[in-house]
């Protein structure tokens, strides 16, 4: 990659951002495309980022991702929202059309296409989700908007799985999401019946791996398919329970790499070069260390 007089520069902004992969990712992308961009990782802290918004307008940046803690505060501070941040509450991505800055939010939608990459279309399936914090808002809201039939948020705290059932339905205008406590009876027949899993907890994540999955392995069976949007590790335990009974799997690493082809297709207006993107995603991992 060379930087020159003409390279235009998108980034993250987050606070810490060092462990971010996304540069890896992004500029594997970028360069792949030919283009004469460049992708950097910003530590912006809180108190800063209006000013580090004001510094993308002032330097006509395309636009920028947003991470944790800034995903929040960065609605109050576009001109415009999609729909999608404006649903959310959360913008991650922030694309400036000459110097009207728009927000908008790609997880959810990163999920549905990662679904699709894997020959699963959500229009018309059943799902259980389970969690209810800001991962499981963006994907629920998604998985709404793309056309399933059902939809059931599990979560351990019922109020979350009461709020984020009652965001889907009113921002959808229909009655398409239902709220479960995690100690609910019903969940065995819930999963049973669903098509596909969406596992949004924090079970299974690095560094406690070695715990009972959120769902119980014999709730699962062939047919169902199961997704779990954590990628550290890749291999969860309730992608390894749902493998063992013989259900298909759909690794979280595909919702990462889709979020940001997403954000990249906006800002250049070319194809997101996805293999290339996942495969730059897995080396940066690997060199954080994660396991394979
Ligand atoms: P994210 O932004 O990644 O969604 P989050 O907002 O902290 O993270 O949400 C984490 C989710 O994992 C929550 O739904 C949480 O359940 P509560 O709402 O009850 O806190 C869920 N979670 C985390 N640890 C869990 C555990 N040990 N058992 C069940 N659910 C768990």
């Amino acid at each position: 990659m060379k930087i020159r007089g003409s390279t235009r520069v998108v980034g993250v902004f987050g606070w810490p951002v060092g462990h971010s992969c996304s540069p890896q990712m992004q500029n594997a992308a970028l360069a792949e495309l030919g283009l004469d961009w460049v992708y950097v990782a910003f530590a912006v802290p809180p108190a800063k980022l209006a000013e580090a918004v004001s510094g993308v307008r002032a330097l006509g940046m395309p636009g920028v991702n947003v991470t944790i803690p800034h995903k929040q505060a960065m609605v109050e501070l576009v001109d415009e929202l999609d729909e999608s941040a404006a649903v959310l509450g959360a913008v991650n991505t922030v694309c400036c059309m000459e110097d009207w800055l728009i927000g908008y939010n790609t997880d959810g939608a990163g999920l549905v296409r990662s679904l699709a990459e894997a020959g699963e279309e959500v229009a018309g399936r059943r799902v259980a989700l389970f969690g209810a914090g800001g991962s499981a808002r963006a994907v629920a809201w998604a998985l709404a908007e793309a056309g399933v039939e059902a939809l059931s948020v599990i979560n351990r705290t019922p109020q979350k799985a009461v709020d984020v059932a009652a965001l889907v339905n009113q921002a959808t205008g229909r009655q398409v999401a239902e709220p479960h406590p995690l100690s609910d009876p019903a969940n065995r027949d819930i999963v049973a019946a669903s098509d596909i899993i969406v596992d949004t907890t924090d079970v299974g994540m690095h560094p406690q791996t070695e715990v009972p999955p959120i769902v119980p392995p014999d709730w699962l069976q062939p047919g169902h398919v199961v997704c779990d949007i954590t990628y550290n590790p890749r291999d969860t335990v309730l992608l390894r329970a749902a493998r063992a009974r013989g259900a298909r799997t759909v690794e979280g690493l595909g919702m990462l790499v889709h979020q940001g082809a997403i954000a990249l297709e906006m800002w250049t207006g070319e194809t997101a070069p996805v293999a290339t993107m996942c495969r730059a995603l897995e080396e940066a991992l690997s060199e954080q260390g994660e396991p394979p």
